[in-house]
C-alpha cells in the first residue's frame, strides 16, 4: 500500500518503479541501515579496502547465480552497472587477445538506463534522440528476429564484443523472449567469441520465481547487471556479475589493473541492506510467491483478454504487460486506475505494465483486476 498526501491509499502494482519487492516500511530493514551506519557509515572499496559486508554479500549474488565462478562488481544504479558491464566487455576482450572486438549488439525495445553507455544501447529510439554524439560501435537489431540477428554476426561476428539484452524486456512494456531467442543467442555468442550479457536490473533478485532471469530460461550469460530488487530500493545499490569467461579476459594478463569503479561502490550500508533483503525474501518465500502472483495475474488479465477489454497479454511471474484497444488516453486511464486505488505505469503507445511487490496479497491483486475491468470497461 502506498498512501498520497491527501491519505488516500493506492495498491502500488509497479512496486514503486519495478523495484520493492519485499514492500515498503520494513522496519527490520531501517534497523540494519542504522546499525551498520553506526558501525561504519561509508569507506571506499578501491584496492586495497574492503569491508566484511561487501565481500559477503558478493559471496551470496554468486552463490544464487547460475555462475559457478564469478565476481562481483558493485555500483549505486542500474545505469551504472550497465556502463560497467558495456566497458567490462570491450576491455576483456582486449585482455584475451582481440582488440578487435569492440561492438555492442543490442535489441529494439531494450532499455538499459539513462548514462552514455546505456543511452547509447537503447531500443527505445525516442530515448537516444537529442543526445548525440552516443558512444560508437553499437548495432541495435529487430527486437525478436533470430535471422535479423544472425545476420548482424555474419556480417561483424568478427568485431562484436558482446550482446547485451534483458531477459524479458521490461521498460518497453514487458516482452518476454520468443521461445529458444535466448539459447539462439548463447548459441551464436559462443560461435563468435562474443560474450552474453543478460541486464537484469528487472528481472533480477526473484522477480520470475528464480533468482535470475538466466535460471528462469536456462540459459547462462557471460554477465548479469542487477540493480532494483538487491534492495527493494531502501537504498541505492546495482552490480555486475561477472562470469568466468569475462573474469578469466580480465585476468589474463597479470599487470592488468581495472580502471573504473564509482565512489559508492561495495557501499556497506546498501551491501547490508541487500543481505538483509535477500534474507526477507528467502524467509517469506517470495520468490514462490512470485510464481503463485504470475498464476493469479495471468489468468486474470487473460480473461480481461477474453472479454476483449485488452488486446494483448505478456508476462512472467510478477511482471507483466498488458496493451490495450485504441484509441486509448493513457493518462487518462492511468488517472482512472488512480481514482479506483490502483497504480499501474502507463506505457505508450498502448500499453500497461504491473511489477507488485511480491508480498502483495490474493485480495489486492482481485483488486487490481477488478480495477482494470471497470476502468477499461467503462473505455470500450
Ligand atoms: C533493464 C534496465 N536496465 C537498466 C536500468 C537503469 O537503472 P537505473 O534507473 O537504476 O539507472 C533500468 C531501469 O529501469 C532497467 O529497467
Amino acid at each position: 500500500m502506498i498512501v498520497d498526501d491527501q491519505g488516500r491509499e493506492y495498491i502500488d502494482a509497479m512496486a514503486s518503479l519495478w523495484y520493492a519487492n519485499v514492500g515498503f516500511g520494513r522496519e527490520e530493514i531501517a534497523d540494519v541501515i542504522a546499525e551498520q551506519t553506526r558501525r561504519l557509515g561509508a569507506f571506499h572499496t578501491f584496492d586495497p579496502f574492503t569491508n566484511p559486508q561487501s565481500e559477503e554479500l558478493a559471496a551470496k549474488i554468486v552463490d544464487l547465480s547460475p555462475f559457478e565462478r564469478a565476481r562481483v562488481f558493485f555500483g549505486s544504479s542500474g545505469s551504472e552497472a550497465v556502463d560497467t558491464a558495456m566497458k567490462l566487455a570491450r576491455i576483456a576482450q582486449r585482455e584475451a587477445g582481440r582488440p578487435e572486438k569492440h561492438i555492442i549488439v543490442s535489441r529494439e525495445r531494450g532499455y538499459h538506463g539513462t548514462n552514455y553507455g546505456g543511452t547509447s544501447v537503447q531500443g527505445i529510439a525516442p530515448n537516444r534522440d537529442g543526445w548525440g554524439p552516443l558512444v560508437p560501435g553499437i548495432i541495435n537489431v529487430v527486437a525478436d528476429d533470430d535471422e535479423a540477428m544472425k545476420r548482424i554476426f555474419a556480417e561483424h561476428g568478427d568485431e562484436i564484443a558482446a550482446v547485451i539484452t534483458e531477459p524479458i524486456q521490461g521498460a518497453a512494456g514487458v516482452w518476454p523472449p520468443p521461445e529458444g531467442y535466448l539459447s539462439h543467442l548463447r548459441d551464436l555468442c559462443d560461435t563468435y567469441g562474443a560474450y552474453l550479457i543478460f541486464d537484469e536490473v528487472i528481472t533480477g533478485f526473484g522477480r520470475t520465481g528464480r533468482w535470475f532471469g538466466a535460471q528462469f530460461y536456462g540459459v547462462t550469460p557471460d554477465m548479469i547487471t542487477f540493480a532494483k530488487a538487491v534492495t527493494s530500493g531502501y537504498v541505492p545499490l546495482s552490480g555486475v556479475i561477472v562470469g568466468p569467461a569475462v573474469v578469466d579476459g580480465l585476468e589474463a594478463n597479470e599487470g592488468f589493473i581495472l580502471r573504473t569503479g564509482y565512489t559508492y561502490s561495495g557501499h556497506p550500508a546498501a551491501c547490508a541492506v541487500a543481505l538483509k533483503c535477500i534474507e526477507i525474501q528467502e524467509r517469506e518465500s517470495l520468490l514462490e510467491r512470485a510464481v503463485a502472483i504470475g498464476e493469479l495475474l495471468g489468468a486474470g488479465l487473460r480473461a480481461l483478454k477474453d472479454d476483449g477489454m485488452v488486446t494483448d497479454v505478456r508476462g512472467e511471474g510478477g511482471v507483466w504487460g498488458i496493451t490495450v484497444p485504441d484509441p486509448v488516453n493513457l493518462v487518462a486511464t492511468r488517472d482512472a486506475l488512480l481514482d479506483e486505488g490502483v497504480n499501474l505505469r502507463p506505457i505508450p503507445p498502448n500499453h500497461f505494465s504491473m511489477c507488485p511487490p511480491l508480498v502483495i496479497t490474493d485480495g489486492q491483486i482481485d483488486s487490481i483486476l477488478a480495477a482494470l475491468r471497470k476502468v477499461l470497461g467503462a473505455a470500450e
